[in-house]
């Protein structure tokens, strides 16, 4: 995605050799600000995704990914013996930032694979080209996600001739959560270059936010048209025809197609299921978890700190309504207890089909299968 004149993809390096840093854009300060940080090591990695500087199911597994060739960077000393032992202790590290999205231990057992045997120098450069080529694939993934999904929006743009294709996304499932392009934004980035006229309808995603600071950010630096919402709207603008088709992105699939993702997913998927609105969920491979059948069972789902429900920040506004800064605000009494679970699993029954990079399949064990027949 383009950022000031300049592609930009959500994680890379610069330089070369000794002088090679890991640099990332920081989540955490969208939409106010647009900030680069570099990070330098393992603890730099591991801090960057449970603090959420990044997230998204894709741009954790690739920023773990990163983070296996920081850990071999700074083991690079150690005999033999020492090598393997201190990577698996990074690696567990990096498996316990986040547990929900399955990309993390995705991308770790690639690297695990990918480091088998090696140590020094000659493992380094191996962790490089693994990580590589995760960030590479997950960005061409998502390219044919993009590719797949304009197909459905075609189709309904072409039963409703000069009108929009009114599309309702929850939480960031675009640019930001993969290495670029997106899952869910991906087709409707794709059909709005195509000139398909398109408008999203945004839920803003509380309590982290994620789609009024990050998917209202992008859409826009995109020129995409869309409309920011509370997040309980979804449901009246389905009863009065307002929403064509419902597309999210997922943290984990299993193979039965349950889709865990952003808390309030299954409350959408719910009101599209009783208004008859199509309500597809788009994901790469590397977000299926194929040992799994039962989402709402197995699926481990995060709980954070209830500071994020009882806590909201923004901008500092001046009396002109200017922005001069940042502010945090409490939103409820100073003793209220909160909970804050960060996903929900939406069950294969409620979801019209998957959109991956395969193509599209019913939300089915049969379906998914279909398409990925090596996992029988
Ligand atoms: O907590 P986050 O921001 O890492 O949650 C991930 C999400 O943004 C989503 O739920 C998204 O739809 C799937 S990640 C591609």
């Amino acid at each position: 995605m383009n950022v000031e004149g300049r592609h930009y993809r959500t994680i890379w390096t610069e330089g070369e050799g000794a002088g090679e840093v890991l640099r990332i854009i920081d989540q955490t300060a969208l939409p106010h600000e647009f900030r680069v940080l570099d990070l330098h090591s393992v603890a730099d990695a591991c801090r960057a995704i449970r603090e959420m500087w990044v997230r998204g199911a894709g741009l954790i597994g690739a920023t773990a990914a990163w983070g296996v060739w920081l850990a071999a960077r700074e083991a690079e000393h150690l005999s033999a013996e020492e090598f393997p032992v201190r990577m698996a202790m990074s690696m567990e590290a990096l498996r316990v930032t986040r547990p929900t999205a399955s990309n993390l231990v995705w991308a770790l057992q690639r690297q695990q694979k990918a480091l088998a045997g090696l140590c020094g120098a000659e493992a380094v450069a191996a962790a490089h080209a693994e990580a590589r080529a995760i960030a590479d694939e997950d960005a061409e993934f998502c390219r044919r996600i993009g590719q797949h999904g304009k197909a459905l929006i075609e189709a309904i743009a072409a039963r409703k001739p000069g009108q929009a294709v009114n599309i309702l996304t929850h939480c960031n499932a675009g640019w930001l959560a993969f290495v670029d392009h997106g899952s869910a934004l991906s087709p409707i980035y794709a059909a709005f270059d195509a000139g398909i006229p398109v408008h999203v309808w945004v839920d803003e995603t509380r309590p982290r936010n994620q789609g009024a600071s990050l998917t209202a950010w992008e859409l826009g630096r995109h020129g995409v048209p869309h409309s920011l919402i509370a997040d309980n709207v979804g449901g009246h603008l389905m009863q009065h025809g307002m929403v064509d088709m419902v597309i999210t992105g997922a943290d984990r699939v299993t193979r039965c197609g349950d889709a865990a993702n952003k808390i309030g997913t299954y409350l959408k998927a719910l009101a599209a299921a009783d208004n008859g609105v199509p309500f597809y969920v788009a994901l790469p491979s590397s977000t299926f978890d194929f040992s799994l059948r039962d989402g709402v069972r197995e699926i481990p789902i995060e709980e954070r700190s209830a500071d994020e429900v009882r806590v909201m920040s923004g901008a500092l506004l001046d009396g002109e309504g200017q922005s001069c800064g940042a502010a945090s605000v409490r939103i409820c009494p100073e003793a209220t207890n909160a909970r804050n679970w960060a996903f929900d699993v939406t069950p294969a029954r409620l979801i019209s089909g998957l959109i991956t990079e395969r193509g599209l399949c019913p939300a089915s064990e049969e379906g998914v299968l279909g398409l990925y027949p090596e996992q029988k």
